[in-house]
């Protein structure tokens, strides 16, 4: 950096400090869409027009019916600092708006070619402005209808680099639907119409049921499983959907929370959402959660962040405490025949291990008090016989696997261990096998993971198997934006799947490879996961056939399963004819190996 010292402090003039400062409230075409829609619900319509083009970078409209403004208030509205929300600081900690910091439209028109028309109820004629980067071109009256109109035209067009960090039109198109996504769940009452590139592709009619709400928005058969709570009490008032474990997702875009209305994103109710799941979600799942809190303003404070996503409770833990005994509260009703989840929804927490676990170590331990460790591997007597249901352990006993149907020179080589005792699964998702070395823990469900993929890459021409119904699946509207480019590619690995409705797919076979029973069930894990891969790998370098493979393979491997012996003989003999035995596609580990030594030192043993 240069030498501060040389440099004068200059005041910046506004045309360039008001440029600096609309980066930070608009940095995308959905932070247009998601300013000027608050900005339509804080003018109490209850009617929503979005249009866009080219996803947004050419042009953006959002049109209401809400309160209007007069000539003067739409001149004033533009300039920075302009509100009619709040007049004194105290007021930001007695909101009942969206907005309030008057910096939303200026920023708007600061980088963009803007036109408003608005028009208050009782006026004959509306008012007109335009305002090009941040410049009044021209003021005029004209005819309109009650409402406001606003249309962003060539947003960015005065700040290239800003342009430049767009992502394609797809991606953004995502976000911005998304983002109506999220404000047609909070917002019931309004309805809400979406056009991209002239072309109707979301409408929501007003409705008093926020059931009625989600099932446009969301994935029908979801909606339908959902478990409803709430809780009142002096200080909060919170409702909401949670999921039960079967659905839980592969990735957090169905947790959604608002506080006063606002959306919010929050780690605290996030947190919450996951510690009420304790124990009981599979490793990679998410549960859902819409939440929904009202909440004396004065406890918030919304003010702490430029695009008002975040907001500060006065007593973190007293939204964490409350939430999670409402959504156990729920979850323990609505799982009580569940008695294995209900070991694990203790109201304290018990100790660390399952009753399953505990066995295992306390047998091992009794074990090793009798036999030296040596014979313990190579007695032979000690061989029992195999348990075919499954591998949950027994008084004593402890399961060999039969060596001859696994080569031990291939597991030496590939996977780094040998001569092992399998030992047992671990919370119905670790294998445990002792080695000479220490222990091994193979993620099961990783390990198939990695087997299948590789079985997958391998084969040339992916056999299809024909489904006997075919099968329609609903996505939310964002989800099957994002799916569709990738039909092509789906079907070239196995499926046969069509588009069959405004956002819905059609399948009508899928790869042989998979083998598994509930097709359903299979297919929306496949979408979900490679919804969930497309997003994260926006920015990655993987193929996209790679992605669409792996996420049937992520589908085709169920949560929690106890494996039978052959099973595991299977997993163990078949990763280690694997090319990259020790991560799944998804990069996960498939195997930790745990040396003794380290045992040692965690136990004080060794230094
Ligand atoms: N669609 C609309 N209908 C009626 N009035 C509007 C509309 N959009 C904006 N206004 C008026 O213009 C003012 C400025 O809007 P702007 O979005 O810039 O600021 P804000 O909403 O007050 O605060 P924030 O910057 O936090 O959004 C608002 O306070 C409101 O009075
Ligand atoms: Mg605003």
């Amino acid at each position: 950096m240069e030498n501060l010292s040389s440099n004068k402090i200059r005041i910046l003039p506004p045309q360039i400090y008001t440029r600096i400062a609309a980066g930070e409230v608009v940095e995308r075409p959905y932070n247009v869409i998601k300013e000027l829609v608050e900005n339509s619900i804080d003018a109490c319509a209850d009617r929503i027009v979005i249009e866009i083009f080219s996803s947004g970078k050419k042009l953006i409209r959002v049109i209401d019916n809400g309160c209007g403004m007069s000539k003067e208030d739409l001149l004033l509205a533009v300039k920075p600092h302009a509100t009619s929300k709040i007049s004194i600081f105290e007021d930001i900690y007695n909101l009942s708006t969206l907005g309030f910091r008057g910096e939303a439209l200026s920023s708007i028109v600061n980088v963009s070619k803007t036109k408003m028309i608005s028009k208050l109820k009782n006026n004959p004629y509306g008012s007109q402005i335009v305002v090009y980067g941040g410049e009044l071109i021209s003021v005029s009256e004209c005819a309109s209808n009650d409402g406001t109109y606003v249309e962003v035209k060539d947003l960015f067009y005065n700040t290239p680099a800003r342009l430049k960090f767009l992502k394609s039109d797809y991606t953004e198109k995502i976000h911005i639907i998304r983002t109506i996504e999220e404000y047609a769940i909070g917002y019931k009452n309004i309805e809400f119409k979406f056009y991209s590139d002239g072309e109707l592709i979301f409408s929501a009619i007003k409705t008093d049921k926020l059931i009625e709400r989600l099932k446009e928005v969301l994935k029908k058969d979801i909606v339908n499983r959902l478990i409803y709570f709430e809780h009142k009490d002096t200080s909060i008032n919170t409702y909401g959907f949670i999921s039960p474990i079967e659905i839980a997702q592969v990735n957090k875009s169905l947790q959604i929370f608002f506080v006063n209305q606002r959306p919010v994103t929050s780690r605290n109710i996030s947190q919450m959402l996951y510690d009420s799941y304790r124990d009981s979600l599979p490793t990679g799942r998410h549960p859902i959660g819409i939440i929904f809190i009202e909440i004396s303003p004065e406890m918030i404070d919304v003010n702490v962040h430029p695009t008002k996503r975040i907001v500060k409770f006065k007593d973190e833990t007293y939204i964490y405490e409350t939430l999670k005994n409402v959504v156990r509260k729920e979850l323990k009703k609505y799982l009580s025949f569940s008695k294995e989840f209900m070991v694990n929804l203790q109201d304290e927490p018990q100790q660390q291990l399952s009753v399953k676990t505990k066995n295992i170590i306390e047998y091992k331990i009794y074990d090793l008090l009798q036999e030296t460790t040596d014979s313990f591997y190579k007695d032979s007597d000690k061989k029992v016989s195999l348990q075919k249901e499954g591998s949950v352990l027994k008084e004593n006993q402890f399961y060999y696997l039969d060596d001859s149907k696994i080569s031990q020179k291939n597991i030496e080589e590939k996977l780094g261990f040998k001569n092992f005792t399998y030992l047992g699964q671990l919370h119905k998702t670790y294998l445990l096998l002792e080695t000479q070395n220490g222990l091994v823990l193979i993620d099961q469900h990783a390990a198939s993971e990695r087997i299948m993929f590789e079985k997958f890459i391998n084969i040339k021409n992916i056999s299809i198997q024909k489904l006997l119904f075919p099968l329609n699946i609903e996505l939310k509207l964002s989800d099957f934006e994002a799916i569709k480019p990738y039909i092509d590619l789906i079907n070239q690995v196995g499926f046969e799947i069509t588009i069959s409705g405004k956002s819905s797919l059609g399948f009508y076979g899928i790869p042989s490879i998979v083998n598994i029973n509930d097709v359903r069930d299979f297919i929306s894990r496949f979408v979900e996961s490679l919804i969930s891969d497309i997003k994260e790998d926006i920015n990655k370098q993987v193929s996209s056939k790679e992605k669409i493979i792996r996420s049937a393979c992520r589908a085709a491997i169920k949560a929690s399963d106890i494996l039978t012996l052959e099973d595991v003989e299977k997993i163990i003999s078949e990763l280690s004819s694997c090319e990259y035995p020790f991560s799944c596609p998804h990069g996960r580990p498939t195997i930790l190996n745990l040396d003794i030594s380290y045992i040692e030192k965690l136990f004080l043993r060794r230094k």
